[in-house]
This record gives structure tokens, sequence and C-alpha cells, in this order.
């Protein structure tokens, strides 16, 4: 049988996200088969596999290295947490020891699971805290993993919550009024000091907590005192535009290599402020980069909008980061026992040099 693909019905009207249908995932994919997927990965940017029961770990990273996106030489599966390859217990997940590309996320206590060994898993990011954004953007200079996959595997269903949130970047330009978008065409976004692969010095974590977002995830309102404590409010905390010197820029508009699409490529959770593209001044400052950002993202993270995927086991799920942005729902809206796979692969770097702006695929 061939593969075929169909709207995800869910989101048909809004969102151009494909289930695929006829492959098993615990299979080879032959070369025909690698190269149709690739290509709906490209025109989708979101695949949805279901019923993937016989996948296993090393499955799901021979899924994410078989388009082409990813850094052969690459030894850090870490993704700019700037902790040690070594250490397999970041942000409250855990890397799996004989398969550090895949991590596991969730909120069970973890024993004898593929070599994880008494490791409680902490859920931490949501859509109040962090909110949208493609992977690594705010951490990382470049070889940002262009894909990335989660896997729920099977015994591990919730019985709610627990979504994952799904936007198109290149629709979110769609749904820009002309003004916003050649603005922002315009601006590259510098993101917050923080250690990351290429620099992993604890001195540049400048995050005083969280981020605490509203309007729907798009918006920073303040750093959390407490990120699982609603109440304990904000830190007292004035972010200002040095706090992303020496720390990753990246366009608002990113064009795409391959396919040329135009698409919305932002983490407006941890953005500083936005440049000019071309001279590196600061074209808004700090309060007004959050209302642009959150301008340009809130039409396509309404809920009629954004396609909220409920985990079923089986599920197989992988997203191109350039051209869908993604954010977990909250992790207190979790009902019952939770537990994830992720992959994401580096691409290949090309060192980021302070001021080479134009070195960015831009959005002109
Ligand atoms: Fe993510």
């Amino acid at each position: 049988m061939p593969i075929t693909f169909s709207p995800i019905e869910a989101c048909a009207g809004n969102q151009p996200f494909a289930e695929c249908h006829e492959v098993d995932l615990s299979r080879p994919l032959d070369a025909t088969d690698i190269q149709t997927i690739r290509a709906a990965l490209l025109k989708h940017g979101m695949l949805l596999f279901r019923d993937q029961h016989a996948m296993t770990p090393a499955d799901e990273v021979a899924f994410n290295r078989a388009f082409g996106w990813h850094d052969d030489a690459q030894c850090d599966f870490l993704f700019g947490f700037g902790a040690p390859v070594t250490e397999h217990r970041v942000s409250g997940a855990a890397q799996m020891p004989a398969l550090p590309e895949v991590s596991v996320l969730g909120n069970v206590l973890l024993d004898d699971y593929h070599g994880i060994t008494n490791t409680q898993l902490v859920p931490v990011l949501g859509f109040s805290h962090s909110g949208w954004h493609a992977d690594g953007l705010h951490d990382m200079f470049d070889g940002l993993p262009e894909m990335t996959t989660m896997f729920n595997p099977p015994g591990w269903e919730s019985k709610g919550g627990g979504e994952t949130y799904f936007t198109s970047g290149v629709c979110a330009l769609e749904r820009l009024e002309s003004g916003l978008l050649d603005e922002l065409s315009r601006c590259v976004v510098a993101y917050m000091r923080y250690p990351n692969d290429d620099a992993q010095d604890e001195t540049r974590r400048i995050i005083p907590g969280a981020s605490v977002m509203e309007r729907e995830g798009t918006f920073r309102n303040g750093f959390a005192i407490d990120r699982h404590d609603h109440d304990c409010g904000l830190h007292d905390f004035e972010l200002l535009p040095e706090h992303a010197e020496q720390a990753g820029r990246h366009p608002c508009i990113y064009r795409h290599p391959e396919t040329g699409q135009r698409s919305l490529y932002i983490t407006p959770g941890q953005a500083v402020c936005l440049l000019d593209m071309e001279t590196g001044a600061i074209r808004h400052g700090v309060d007004e980069t959050a209302e642009l950002l959150s301008a340009a993202l809130l039409p396509s993270a309404l809920p009629e909008v954004r396609y909220e995927h409920r985990w079923q086991e089986g599920d197989f799920v992988a997203w191109i980061n350039t051209l869908a942005l993604h954010s977990a729902s909250d992790p207190s809206e979790i009902d019952g026992p939770r537990l994830m796979h992720r992959v994401r692969l580096s691409t290949p770097k090309r060192r980021w040099a302070e001021g080479r702006y134009l070195d960015f695929p831009t959005g002109t």
C-alpha cells in the first residue's frame, strides 16, 4: 500500500497539518518512503502517525536521522540547556543513557526504563510558562533542530490534558496585516543570554524565572517567582536590551532554504528586543517587542485557530520547527500518568558571527 496523507480533521480549516497513513515506522523506510514523507513534512509542516505501537527509541532516532537535516558529528544532545553531556536529568526530563538523543518527558517516577533509574520526571514547560516557541530558537546560535519528533508509547496514555498545541508559522504570516509584516521582515529577534551548547557558562543565565505568558501564550507579562505556583507573583526584574548581548539572534521571518516558504519564526517568551536586520540597531525596545510579537502571533494562537493535539497511545508526531510553532499545554491540567519521548537532532552548525545579520535567511 502506498503512503497516503489526509488533513487532520480537527484543524483542517486553519492549519495545513496532515495525518500519514499506511506506514509502519518500526520497519525501515525505503528511499521512496523517505522522499515521500520528507516532501510531506515540508509541505504540511507537521505530520501525525497513529498506531505506531511497535516503535522503539532506536526507530525514533532513525526517523529523525532519515531526512538529511541532522548533524552527523553531533555528540551533545542537550540542545542549549548548558549542562554537561554526562548529565542525564535536565529540566525535569531524562535522557536515555544508551540513546541520549531520546529525551523522556512526563510526570512519573521511572525505574529501569530504557536504562533510566530512580528518576522523577517533572513537567516544567507550559502554555502559561514559556508559551509558543520553536525548539532551540532562544538558546542556540545556530544548528537549530529542523525537526522535532514526539512519541506517546504504548501503556502511557493520560486520562486528560497534556495536549501539545501547534500553529503553522506559514499561515501565521498570511494572517498578518501588511504593515506589521513589512516591519517584522526587517527585524532580527535578540533573545535572552542563556547558557547553550556554544557557551555553557552558568553566569549567562540571566532569566530570573520562567516567563509568565498571557494572551494565549503569546505575550510575556514577566517572570515567575515559582513556576509551579501562580499565586507567588512576578519577580521584580527589569529586562534590558543588554540582557541579549552575546546571545542568540534570529530573523522574525524565516525563509525556508529548500521551499522558499516564509514563516513566522519566534519565541516571544524569551525575546528581548528587535534589531534592524542590516545595521543591528535596536528598532523596538523590550516592551514594544513584546507587544509586536504578540500581535503577530495571537491571531494564529487562538483556540479556534490552533491545533490542540490530544495524545493517544502509539501517536508519533513530527514537525518542522521552521514551519510550525508549538507549545505545551499547562502541566497542571494533566490527569493521570504521562510519559512522552522526544527527539530533536541539531542541524550542522554554521557559527554565527556577531553583527553579520545578513548571513541569516531573511524574509526579503
Ligand atoms: Fe518545544
